[in-house]
């Protein structure tokens, strides 16, 4: 269309003129969606390739059997409702937490714990920051260690015991998504969770957040 009373409107004899685009709700929605996009697979699509966002840290191992077993019953009983496990790179929160979490660490993470709600304290750097006796009663009984506490208490952890198919068969499930557990590992993984209880398994994941950056 010719622009023709508007003074200084720009391209006049193209058939092309940002009048268009303005006056029509369609095009600026199918042009606002290929901006959104465009732009999102520029930011996102570089990242599958850098190797600080698919590798792992140095020092970072594939989760042991038993961590792997502790890491369900973590997810089962919802803890990443009250609980984050991603440290921003923030004063306040590295002063209080330590390193910030970096991509590195998470590449054998499926799915990601990172949480957005912290009801309770970010978890990703607990490892080793108690004993495992001091997650045990923790566990059992919050109020036991905190007084003012409003955690749950899981008691039954302690009676549960673990199944090891499931942790075998959990491995290999990891492993398609890329986790580097061999043959191996995955044949010994029920025979090395015999006898062990949930409380075991959680107690030994949670020991083993975030020890890789110090
Ligand atoms: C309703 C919210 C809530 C849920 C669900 C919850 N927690 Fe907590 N958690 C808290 C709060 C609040 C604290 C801080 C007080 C305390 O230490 O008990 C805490 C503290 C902790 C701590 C000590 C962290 C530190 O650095 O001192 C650990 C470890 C922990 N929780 C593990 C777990 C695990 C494992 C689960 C799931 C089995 C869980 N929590 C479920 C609220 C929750």
């Amino acid at each position: 269309m010719s622009s023709s009373s508007s003074s200084s409107s720009s391209s006049s004899g193209s058939g092309f003129s940002h009048e268009k685009v303005e006056t029509s709700n369609f095009l600026m929605v199918v042009l606002i969606l290929l901006v959104v996009a465009v732009g999102g697979l520029v930011e996102i699509v570089p990242l599958f390739f850098q190797r600080s966002t698919t590798e792992a840290v140095a020092g970072m191992n594939p989760p042991t059997p038993l961590q792997v077993l502790g890491r369900d019953v973590y997810v089962r009983e919802g803890c990443y409702n009250c609980h984050s496990q991603m440290i921003r790179p923030f004063r306040a929160e590295t002063l209080r937490y330590g390193h910030y979490s970096v991509a590195g660490e998470f590449v054998y993470d499926h799915p990601f714990q990172w949480g957005s709600k912290r009801t309770g304290p970010d978890l990703h750097r607990v490892g080793a920051k108690y004993s495992d006796e001091w997650h045990r009663i923790h566990l059992v009984n919050p109020r036991d260690l905190v007084p003012e506490s409003n955690m749950p208490a899981y008691p039954w952890l302690e009676k549960a015991m673990v199944d090891g198919a499931a942790a075998a068969e959990h491995m290999r499930a990891l492993r398609r998504v890329g986790v580097p557990f061999t043959d191996e590992q995955i044949a010994k993984a029920p025979a090395e969770v015999k006898g062990k209880t949930e409380m075991d398994a959680v107690v030994a994941y949670l020991q083993s957040l975030g020890l890789a950056v110090k």
